[in-house]
C-alpha cells in the first residue's frame, strides 16, 4: 500500500527521515483524477530525485462561485494505485484544514500575469494556485517541483512567484501528454460524452495548423483571425486564441522571440485549454 499523510506533521516526519540519509526529494502538486498527464511527471520526478512525493488536494482557492469544485472527480483509491504503480513514494493528500486553518487570510498575489487570458475568464484562479503552490512547497520544502506545459500560464506564475518569494525550489516543466488523437490529457476532459469526445479533437487539430501557418507567413493578426474562425465553425465557444511571448505573456507582435499560441473554448460542460510552442525564426 502506497504511504499516504493528511497532516503537515506527519509529511515533515517522513521528509526529515529522508533527509536524514542525504535523500533529494521531488514534489509533484496535483489535484487527484490522475491520468498519464500527471503519471509523465512523477516519472520525470523519478529521474530527478531519490524520493517522489505526490500531492493530491483539491483547492478550493482556485475556483470560481459558478465551476465544478463540488463534482471535481475524487477517485482516491484508483489514484493511490496508479501512484504506487509509477513508483511515487508518499502521496500527501491534506483535509482542507491543514492547508486553509480557520481564520486563514495571507494570499499571493502574482500581479497582471494573473488576469490575462485564464485569469480574465477565471478571476482569481491564479491567486489561489499562487498561494496553495507556494504553501505546498513551504510544507514539504523539496528539491525539485514538477509542472505541465498543459497548463502553461500556471507554469509561468509558479515561476514567479518562486523567484519573487526566494522560494528554494528547482522548477521543472514536462512537455503536455496527448492522447493518440492529438487531445491533451485532463481529468475534465471525463465530462465529455462521446460525441464531444470526438468532436474535441478539432482543438489540438486547429492549433497544430495555427501553428504552421503562422510559421509559414508569419501574418499574426490573419492567422489568429482565422484560427479563430475555425474553433468556432468546429462547434467550439471561443473564449480565446491569442499568441503570446513564451516567457512574459505580452502580445506576440512577431516571430523573432519564442511564441506560445495559447487557446480555451468551451465545449458542453467542459472548457478545454491548450497551448503549443511557435519557434522564433
Ligand atoms: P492538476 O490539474 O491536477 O494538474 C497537476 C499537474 O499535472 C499540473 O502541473 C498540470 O500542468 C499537469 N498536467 C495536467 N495535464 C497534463 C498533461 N496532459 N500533460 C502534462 N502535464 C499535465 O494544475 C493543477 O492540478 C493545480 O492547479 C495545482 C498545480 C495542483 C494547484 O492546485
Amino acid at each position: 500500500m502506497l504511504e499516504t499523510v493528511t497532516s503537515v506533521r506527519d509529511l515533515r516526519a517522513a521528509q526529515f527521515a529522508w533527509r536524514e540519509t542525504g535523500d533529494t526529494v521531488a514534489l509533484v502538486p496535483t489535484m487527484g483524477a490522475l491520468h498519464k498527464g500527471h503519471l509523465a511527471l512523477v516519472a520525470a520526478a523519478r529521474k530527478a530525485a531519490k524520493r517522489v512525493l505526490v500531492s493530491i488536494f483539491v483547492n478550493p482557492l482556485q475556483f470560481g462561485p459558478g465551476e465544478d469544485l463540488a463534482k471535481y472527480p475524487r477517485p482516491l483509491l484508483e489514484d493511490q494505485k496508479l501512484l504506487e504503480e509509477s513508483g511515487c513514494d508518499l502521496l500527501y493528500a491534506p483535509a482542507a484544514n491543514e492547508i486553509y486553518p480557520e481564520g486563514f487570510v495571507t494570499k499571493i498575489d502574482p500581479g497582471s500575469l494573473a488576469s490575462m487570458l485564464e485569469g480574465a475568464f477565471r478571476p482569481g484562479h491564479f491567486q489561489g494556485v499562487a498561494t496553495v503552490v507556494a504553501k505546498l512547497l513551504l510544507q514539504a520544502m523539496p528539491d525539485n517541483v514538477f509542472f505541465g506545459e498543459k497548463d502553461y500560464q500556471q507554469l509561468l506564475i509558479v515561476r514567479r512567484t518562486v523567484r519573487d518569494l526566494n522560494i528554494p525550489v528547482q522548477i521543472m516543466a514536462v512537455p503536455t501528454v496527448r492522447d493518440a488523437d492529438g487531445l491533451a490529457l485532463s481529468s475534465r476532459n471525463a465530462y465529455l460524452a462521446p460525441e464531444q469526445r470526438r468532436q474535441a479533437v478539432a482543438l489540438p487539430k486547429i492549433l497544430t495548423e495555427t501553428v504552421a501557418t503562422l510559421i509559414e507567413n508569419k501574418t499574426i493578426d490573419k492567422t489568429l483571425k482565422e484560427g479563430r474562425g475555425k474553433l468556432i465553425a468546429a462547434g467550439f465557444k471561443l473564449d480565446y486564441l491569442e499568441l503570446r511571448d513564451a516567457g512574459t505573456l505580452a502580445p506576440a507582435h512577431d516571430l523573432t522571440l519564442p511564441a506560445r499560441l495559447l487557446a480555451a473554448v468551451r465545449l458542453g460542460p467542459v472548457r478545454l485549454i491548450d497551448n503549443m510552442s511557435v519557434a522564433g525564426v
